[in-house]
This record gives structure tokens, sequence and C-alpha cells, in this order.
């Protein structure tokens, strides 16, 4: 295969760097900052092509060998640089010429075995601790690094000439990594010029003899053997450790005895802040002889991470060495302790810390002697009983704060026999296996209360108002909606995420309104109506909802699950039922009101009248059959009319009904007159050869015609009120004033409103003469078919 070419390789280069750079997402853009985490990516040297504007790089844990001012010249921005555990042999301090701002360098846990120096004066932090250097790498270059804070050296052969240079800096924090130290220090170290002085001793050898002038914090890892007798010696010179505040000792193991030597000496000392981490305790001597706690400047004693290696020992002087202490604040945690005494005196303490242990409900039964005690952590242990840890407490009349969290806490209801300290106003029972009994055993003042993570269900509704209850934290537990706030009129934080609430109660909203800030997240909304206040919360911005909107999602209904509460949008008029009243009566007024209207406007009752006359009419001559008809009828109608309206009824009314078809024939009295019978006789003559009588009243025809039909009217049944053979037409509205009193038929017949009217608008005359020509159609002998029912 053939071997790359240069160019070729380049590109090849670039594009895994993008790649890889892309890929792991290493790149991360702060606002103060560009920053790239390379740690535990393999990487055998310095990645080419990094970005200008890189500020923090972090190289630690690869196999880089070697370091060239190519790898970062063109970083001009670099502030962070984290090389620690590589391969790196040598440095050379000029490579960071260009990096004007290098604040931090991390070259702890290498290979370095030389170093050539010149002052990088931006350096704050430079740690060169643990490598192969075989003398203290501190070169006169360091001098000038003026700005310098943080060193860490470490070396196998020390001399106290090698400290010199270090006398003009003012360091914060001094680290010197001693475990490889293969050849003792001649004499003691120096007086450093630092705040915090911080050594690990090398193993199996004497203890480093110190001087310590300024030094206020001191701290110490890996202490055995011979180091414990020099460490006791150390702490009973004054004149060394005179100004020391604060002593750490870490991973440390010594007997029973020793312990509390340098207790004893601690005692007398300047120090006030005593830690001890992860010591071992060889008890196997007489443990009878107590401490004399003479006055004291120390405040708080620190001991975790403590193992007590022992066949047997005697709890009580152990146990009474701590209890009888007379200082403010103890912490005895990771260590296993079964026990811990009442102080037999009024105590001093007011900070007690016994968390991760294995204490029970025995803890401080009936113990008067901490009056005092104001915080008292009981965190991971083994307790058992709520009632007995209120008892506890009952005399501890200045305890402020207790924290029972993670233990096997329960409160057995209906007992009444919770009786707290009279001063408490923070409690901590998360992580417990407390049901909603719970409420009826609480601290009646309490102002901050932990309840996370307990199989809590309900807040039951009969309990003793928690006036003082400020923040309420019922995180992951099992409630199934957002209580009310009846029973803490003063809440002003709520968290209920994770937990079973579909929606809240409307108990919530009346309730809860002093609420400031709710946590509700990671809850199984379900996304109707009633959660539409929910999400108006957030908008009137008088609540605080922590972790919206990433955290509120609905649950229910199926199809909306997964959607954010932000996105759930359900309008107004869905939701409130007297709304959507409202607006369907107004609909439907409107409706009626426009249809009311129309109506009149185009006069649609008289279509559908004239419709529903013309279909009956229509339907009756279907129906009809030509047998039925009398014999001696020849015509459709007799027309009888006023004088004065005859030009209408020659020039429109019978044009209109006899079309040219011939189909519809009238019997006129003038035209079909026969002579020698009189005007009345000849005027009967043509009613009874007629199908239907039409008459057409106006005003002048009742007033001078109607007397001619009267007459006939009283001597033929034929017409009676319910013949349908009269068709009355009013050309003109005639007033009812007119109308002589004694015709009474015509004025039950027009009472009746049994009559056309003529309409004025022409749009109408259409449908008027199909209805009139519908109603007096009829199949004579000698007649046709039904050509005259079109409508027009
Ligand atoms: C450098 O990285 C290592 C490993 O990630 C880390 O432990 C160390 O604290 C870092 N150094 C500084 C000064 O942050």
């Amino acid at each position: 295969m053939a071997e790359m070419n240069g160019p070729d390789r380049n590109g090849f280069l670039c594009i895994c760097i993008f790649t890889i750079t892309f890929w792991n997402n290493t790149y991360t853009s702060a606002e103060n900052g560009f920053k790239a985490n390379y740690s535990k990516s393999g990487l055998d040297a310095v990645p080419k092509n990094l970005p200008a504007q890189m500020t923090d790089l972090d190289l630690s844990y690869n196999s880089i060998s070697e370091l060239q001012i190519s790898d970062f010249s063109s970083l001009s921005k670099l502030r962070v640089l984290n090389l620690s555990h590589n391969l790196i042999r040598e440095l050379d301090f000029s490579i960071f010429q260009y990096n004007k701002d290098l604040e931090l360098l991390d070259l702890s846990h290498n290979k370095l075995q030389t170093l050539s120096c010149i002052p990088v004066t931006s350096l704050r932090h430079l740690d060169l601790s643990y490598n192969n250097f075989m003398d203290m790498p501190t070169c006169q270059a360091f001098g000038k690094m003026v700005k310098l804070e943080y060193l860490g050296l470490s070396a196998r052969r020390i001399q106290k000439s090698d400290f010199r240079v270090l006398a003009n800096l003012q360091l914060d924090t001094l680290f010197l990594g001693l475990e490889h130290l293969t050849e003792s220090v001649p004499g003691s170290l120096p007086a450093f010029n630092t705040k915090k002085l911080r050594i690990a001793l090398p193993e199996n050898s004497e203890f480093v003899s110190l001087e310590l002038n300024v030094t206020e914090s001191l701290e110490l890892s890996n202490i055995q053997g011979k180091q414990v007798s020099g460490l006791i010696t150390f702490l009973s010179q004054p004149s060394k450790n005179g100004k020391l505040l604060n002593l750490t000792l870490n991973n440390i193991e010594l007997s029973w005895l020793s312990l509390t030597a340098i207790l004893q000496k601690v005692w007398e000392s300047s120090i006030e802040y005593f830690n001890i981490n992860y010591v071992n305790i060889l008890i196997f001597e007489d443990t009878s002889q107590s401490l004399n706690y003479v006055d004291t400047s120390l405040k708080t004693l620190t001991i975790k991470h403590a193992v007590a290696v022992s066949e047997m020992f005697n709890q009580e002087d152990v146990y009474r060495t701590f209890s009888e202490m007379n200082i403010a604040s103890l912490t005895i945690s990771h260590s296993g302790i079964l026990i811990m005494f009442c102080p037999l005196k009024p105590s001093d303490f007011t900070y007690l810390s016994f968390s991760h242990n294995s204490l029970t409900d025995k803890i401080f039964e009936n113990c008067k002697n901490l009056a005092l005690l104001e915080t008292l952590i009981l965190q991971n242990n083994q307790l058992k009983q709520l009632a007995k840890m209120s008892l506890m407490t009952s005399h501890m009349n200045s305890l402020k704060h207790l924290d029972l969290s993670q233990n096997l806490l329960q409160y057995e209801d209906n007992m009444n026999d919770c009786h707290w300290g009279k001063n408490m106003i923070k409690l901590n029972l998360a992580s417990n296996q407390l049901s909603e009994s719970v409420f009826r055993c609480l601290p009646a003042n309490i102002q901050i209360l932990h309840l996370q993570n307990n199989p809590i269900s309900s807040i039951p509704k009969e309990i003793t108002e928690l006036t003082a209850l400020e923040e309420i934290n019922l995180a992951s537990n099992k409630l199934a909606s957002l209580p009310g706030c009846g029973q803490f009129r003063n809440l002003r934080f709520l968290n209920i995420e994770m937990n079973s609430v579909v929606s809240p109660s409307s108990e919530f909203y009346q309730t809860c309104q002093g609420i400031k800030q709710l946590k509700a997240g990671h809850n199984p909304f379900t996304c109707t109506c009633e959660l539409r206040q929910f999400i108006s919360l957030q908008k009137q911005g008088s609540m605080e909802l922590v972790g919206w909107p990433d955290a509120y999602v609905c649950e229910y209904p199926d199809y909306l699950r997964g959607t954010l509460l932000k996105d759930f949008h359900v309008s107004e008029v869905v939701c409130n039922v007297s709304l959507l009243i409202t607006i369907v009566i107004i609909v439907t007024v409107v409706l009626v009101a426009t249809v009311s209207f129309l109506c009149i406007r185009f006069d649609v009752p008289w279509y559908l009248k004239m419709m529903w006359k013309w279909t009956q009419a229509k339907h009756r001559i279907r129906k009809s059959n030509p047998e039925d008809m009398l014999p001696n009828i020849e015509f459709h109608a007799f027309i009888s009319y006023s004088e004065h309206d005859s030009e209408w009824v020659k020039n429109v009314l019978i044009p209109n009904l006899e079309k040219e078809d011939g189909s519809i024939r009238i019997c006129q009295h003038e035209r079909n007159f026969v002579a020698g019978k009189s005007i009345v006789e000849n005027i009967i003559d043509c009613i009874e050869k007629s199908y239907k009588s039409i008459f057409v009243l106006s005003p002048y025809f009742v007033q001078s015609e109607w007397c001619h039909y009267e007459l006939y009217f009283a001597h033929h049944k034929l017409f009676s009120e319910n013949a349908d053979s009269l068709i009355l037409i009013v050309l003109e509205p005639i007033p009812a004033y007119i109308i002589p009193t004694r015709y009474h038929k015509l004025k039950a017949l027009m009472a009746k409103r049994t009559y056309l009217e003529w309409p004025k608008e022409k749009s109408k005359h259409g449908l008027f003469w199909s209805n009139l020509r519908a109603a007096i159609y009829v199949k004579l002998s000698s007649n046709e078919e039904e050509r005259a029912f079109s409508l027009i």
C-alpha cells in the first residue's frame, strides 16, 4: 500500500481532529471562555489546530510525553492548562512564552526530571508534584512569579536551601508531596511563607520537623509509626506551632493512648479547628485515663471515617472522652458508632453531627445536659421511632435544627406521644418510612420541613395548624394532587416534584396564594381544562414555578403524552360552561333575529303559504279521478268583480289564467251572457256550470256587487262555509268598517282569512298565478292534461 504523502496526510489529520472534536462534543463555549476536555482521550501528543480562542484545556490522563512550543503558541488566550497524569519527561517554561494569560498549570503525576526555568509571571497555580525530580524543582525564576498562590512540589531529596527562593512569595497554599522521600531531612523544614501548608509525609520515616511561624492551616497526610510521636512532640512546642488555627490529619493510624495525647496537646494549643480523616484507632490498652479538658481555643472537632481496631474495649471510657468535651462543635461521621452518651454535666455543645453511623433510638434518651445544643445531625443511622426522637428533643431547649434524614423512621398514629423541643424551627425527615400520620407528630413552631422521599399519599385535613411553616419539601412521595394550604397559612415554598400529582385541587388555588415558589415538575399531569389555572399561575407571575417549562410535561391523555405544559392550549370557551351557554344563547338569538328579519324583509311566510297551497292543490289534482267530476261542469271558474276592477280582471287576471293553450276555461257573465235571462240568473247559471267561483274583492265590490250573491248564498247550500268552491281574491285591502253589517257571510269569510291577496310586488305574481291556476284546475270531461301547472 502506498504511503501517504505530506499534504494528504495533513488533510487526513485535519479531518480526524475535526471529526473527533465534533463527535465527542469536546468543546464547550461558556460565558467565561472556550473550554475543551480531552481528559482520558488516549492522546500521545497535544492536538493540533486547536481554536485560537481556547481558554481552558484539559489534557489530563493521556500519554503525552513531549511538549513543544508550537503546541500552545497559537493559543494566546489560554488560562488553564491541565496536563496531570501524562508521561512528560522534561519541561522548558519558555514554551509558554506566547501564553501571556496562563494562570493555572497542572503538571502533577508526570515523569519530569528536568526543568528549564524562565518566569511565567501570569501563573497563580503551579503543580509540579508527583514527578521524578530528585531534588526540589525550585528554580530561581519562581521568585519572580509573584502572583503565585498555589505551589505543589515533590522530590526524593530535600534541603533547607531548596526553599530559599520561596521567601519572596506570598503563597496561599504550599503542597509538599514527600511520600517518596528517600533521604531524611537534615534538621527541620524552614518556616514557609504560606497560609496553608499541606504535606504528604513519607511512609515509615521520622516525623519531618516543622517550623510554622505564620502558617494558619496545616494538613498532614500519612501519619503512622514513629511519625505519631513526632507529631505529638511538634504539637507540644508552642514556639513551633504558635499560630496554627486549623489542623487536619489524613490517613492516620495510632493507638488510643496516642490519640488522647494528641487531643490533649490540641486542647492546650492555639488550634481552633481540628479535623481527622481516615483514622485507624488501635484500642488495646487501658482506656480509663481521661482527658483533662482545660480551657481551650478549640471550637470544632471533626472525625470522619474512624475505625476502632480492637477486640473489646470499654465503650463508656471511649465515648465519654467525646461526650464530655467542652467545645462548641463535634462531628463523628462514617465511623459505625452505636451509641453516644448524654454528657454528665451541662454541656457546651451547640453543634453535634453523628451522620452515617449505626445509632439507635436510645441516643440521648432523657438527656437534660444538652440545653445549649442548636443543631443535631443524625442523618443515616438506625433510628426507627419518630415519637422517641421527639422525646429526645424535649429537653433540648435551644435546639433549632434536627436532621433525621436517611433513617428507618415511622410513626404510629393515635398515640399523642410526640413532645418536641419548643424552639425547633427546622426538621429534616427526608428518606424515611413516614406516612401521612407524620403530620400529627411535628414541632408546633416548625418553619422548614423536609419530608421528601417518604411514602406519604395525602395530607390529612384534621391536623393542628403549623402557622410558622414557610417551607415544605414533599418531593418523591405518593401525593395524588397538589394539597391545600389550609393548615400552613404562611407557606412560601412548596416542593412537590416527583409525586403522582395529576392536577391541583381547587383547595390549592383557594388557600395557597401565599406561596412564592412552587416546585412541581416531574409529575404525571393530566392535560385537561382543570390544568389551565395551574398553567396560568406561571403567566400571572405571582408564584414562581421552579423548573418551568422543561420539568412540566403532560402524561395524560395519551395523545398529549410528552407535551410540555407550556405548549398545552385549550380555549376558554371549551372549559367555561357558563361562557359556553352564554355564547350559545347569543348565537341563537342572533340567528333567530336574522331569520325573522329576512322573513319579514322578503315575505317568506307569504311564499311558504302559497307554496303550501300550491302543493295541496297539486296533490288534489293528482288524486282526483275524472269520474268524480260532476257532469254539468263546463268551466273551471266563474269570475265576479265590480265594474271598477274590470280593467284588472280583463287585462291581468283572465289573460294569466287562460293561457294560450286553452287548458283553462273561464265563465264570465258578460262574455257568456244568455239572452232572455236576468243578470242574476245569468250569474247563477255561470256559477252552477263552474268548478270554482272567483270573487275579486275590493271596497267597490263589497259595496256594490255583493248583494247579487247574498240572495244566492241564502238559498243554495252549495256554498256553505266549508265549501271549497269559493275563491276570494282581495285586490285592494278592505277595511272592516266598509263591509255593511248585514253581510254576515262575507264578514265570516274575511275573518277566517280564507282569501288570496293580490301581491303588490311583481316578484310574487308568478307564484300567485300558479297557485290560482292549481286551485281552479280540474279535469273537465272534454279537457286535457295538467299543462297549466308549471310554476312560472
Ligand atoms: C487536572 O485534572 C485532574 C484530573 O481530571 C484533576 O483531578 C485535577 O484537579 C485538575 N487540576 C486542577 C488544578 O484543576
